[in-house]
């Protein structure tokens, strides 16, 4: 069964950089991502590891031009949730065979997480091309990438963990990585100040580190 991420890999390939975000706070959704958006940055990560990442998902999927998705999917309930969210993609820091069975048939793709060439060998197995390096940073970063694009030259990646300005270009120069994944965007000060406009400088400036 292919992963259909196509529709995922040409908007990331635009952008470059999908923040993360570790958010529970419902008010912050939209003023999040409307500056991430008007910053330039439309693919949007809301992680499932708070109480309230559902309702954020939901208010963040109304800003227009926002592409919403879930991270830390770890079982088919997560999915469903994902789904009824509105969100439009999954990431997953694993990549078990029953997750990966689990994302087939529905209606938005998986990102699963791989750390290995053994691991990334049986997400490609199931049809998963477009694949998350996770944790990029402490499985050797940018040169493992680098290691794997000749023989695995048809998966891309999307590298995420320890990703930082200081190291994404790093990342973003090898033909193998679509985009890269970071938090950095939406630091925990500025969210609590309500200093949204940090957040949209800091989406603007990460849409330059990959030129
Ligand atoms: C996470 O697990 O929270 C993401 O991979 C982001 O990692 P980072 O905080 O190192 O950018």
């Amino acid at each position: 069964m292919p992963q259909n991420a196509e529709f995922l890999i040409d908007a990331v390939r635009k952008v470059r950089v999908i923040p993360v975000m570790i958010l529970d706070d419902v008010s912050t959704a939209r003023p999040i991502a409307e500056a991430l958006v008007a910053g330039g940055l439309n693919v949007l990560e809301v992680t499932l590891r708070t109480e309230n990442a559902l309702a954020i998902m939901e208010e963040m999927a109304k800003v227009e031009g926002a592409i919403v998705g879930s991270g830390t999917v770890r079982h088919a309930e997560h999915m469903r949730q994902s789904v009824n969210a509105g969100c439009q993609f999954m990431v997953s820091p694993g990549a078990t065979p029953r997750l990966l069975e689990a994302a087939e048939g529905l209606s938005i793709p998986l990102l699963p997480g791989i750390g290995s060439p053994t691991e990334a060998m049986v997400a490609a197995e199931q049809g998963y091309k477009f694949l998350k390096f996770f944790p990029a940073e402490a499985m050797g970063g940018a040169r493992v990438l680098k290691d794997f694009a000749s023989p695995l030259s048809d998966l891309v990646f999307c590298p995420t963990g320890g990703v930082n300005p200081d190291n994404a270009a790093s990342y973003l120069n090898l033909p193998n990585v679509v985009c890269v994944g970071g938090s950095w965007i939406v630091p925990h000060d500025a969210i609590a100040a309500g200093d949204y406009k940090r957040i949209e400088g800091l989406a603007r400036a990460a849409t330059r580190l990959g030129t």
